[in-house]
């Protein structure tokens, strides 16, 4: 029989949809040059789910928005390249741009009302969203929406059709964005913390619906939010940020039962579980350190029980066998 291993090991891997390496997108302010992102790289495969993980302030939305070209002066794309499917998004220009935004890349906003039109109905919304990108008849968009609906959980959806966006609830609003930024079947999808705002029944029902759809249709989604329980059902690896940087990055059930960094380790001990009912929480000490003021060295060393002489330089990031990356001087072993 033919060997083949050493053919296999020829074949190189596949490329990645999106690659982004050492990413700064930072802000000319008054007081100084605010560092939101600070050497970003993220690599995320066709199809794959990445939960990008942080407190406020730290640089997900900035990310995300940098990747999308969303960055208005006094911000900028200091450094650092943005690759999709081959393409460099940080040179590409504003036309180019504006069409994959509309035909592979789809954002969900925290704010439903920087997706939705308040003047115009949601089915003429969502059918010229369909019609912008496929040629397809009125009637057939019409279809495509209602269907939409039902897949994010919307009840009586020929009558959510003809309403304006301020006739519904913040909820139903938000579940309709969704909607609209799976309609295309993108194949990236980037989510800004977009069910925050909901309860949590609605916020796991729509998780669920969007971690179905992107594995029905081979959607890459990066899912950001500040809170490690939502994205620990949903992604497949966690980036977790803190002020600017990327301290973390592994397969979610390694980052979840046994992070390395002590930063990841204080945001799973805050995250309330079975583990922890009738005790008080772990809080993380101290507050999320300004940008124009962080610490020499590690950012997060003087919040931190692990902290050393050795943290004064800033760590690498450092990969910790098969399993990630790390950027911390002493992480957990
Ligand atoms: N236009 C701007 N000018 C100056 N600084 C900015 C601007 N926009 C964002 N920043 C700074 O960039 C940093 C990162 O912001 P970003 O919105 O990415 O945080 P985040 O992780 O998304 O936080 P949150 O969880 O609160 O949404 C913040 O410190 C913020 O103050
Ligand atoms: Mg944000």
């Amino acid at each position: 029989m033919m060997d083949v291993s050493n053919i296999k090991a020829t074949v190189p891997p596949p490329a990645p949809l999106l690659s982004i390496k050492g990413l700064k997108t930072h802000f000319a302010t008054r007081a100084g040059v605010v560092k939101a992102v600070d050497g970003v790289d993220i690599e995320l495969g066709r199809g794959e789910i990445l939960g990008l993980v942080g407190e406020s302030g730290s640089g997900k939305s900035i990310t995300g928005f940098s990747i999308l070209g969303l960055i208005d002066p006094p911000g900028r794309v200091a450094g650092g390249s943005i690759t999709y499917d081959g393409r460099d998004l940080v040179s590409m220009d504003e036309e180019a741009r504006r069409e994959l935004r509309g035909n592979d890349i789809a954002m969900i906003f925290q704010d439903p009302s920087m997706t939705l039109n308040p003047v115009l109905r949601i089915d003429t919304q969502m059918i010229e969203t369909i019609q912008a990108h496929a040629s397809v008849s009125t009637d057939e968009a019409r279809r495509r929406s209602r269907e939409a609906l039902v897949q994010v959980g919307i009840p009586s959806p020929d009558e959510r059709l003809k309403a304006y966006p301020y006739e519904l609830s913040g909820g139903m609003r938000q579940r309709i964005a969704i909607a609209i930024a799976l309609i295309n079947r993108p194949k990236l999808i980037i989510a800004d913390e977009p069910t925050t705002a909901l309860d949590v029944s609605i916020q796991g029902q729509i998780i669920h619906e969007v971690k179905k759809l992107c594995r029905k249709t081979g959607t890459a989604l990066i899912w950001i939010t500040h809170d490690l329980a939502v994205v620990a059902g949903l992604a497949d690896r966690i980036a977790v940020m803190y002020a600017g940087r990327i301290v973390e990055t592994g397969l979610t059930a390694d980052i979840i039962e046994r992070p390395l960094h002590p930063y990841t380790q204080g945001l799973i001990d805050s995250v309330p579980s079975h583990a922890t009912r009738g005790r008080r929480l772990h809080q993380i000490r101290g507050m999320t350190p300004s940008l124009l003021n962080l610490p020499q060295g590690c950012a997060f060393r003087d919040r931190c029980d692990k902290a050393t002489e050795a943290c004064l330089v800033a760590p690498d990031a450092t990969e910790v066998g098969e399993r990630g990356l790390v950027r911390c001087w002493n992480p957990a072993q």
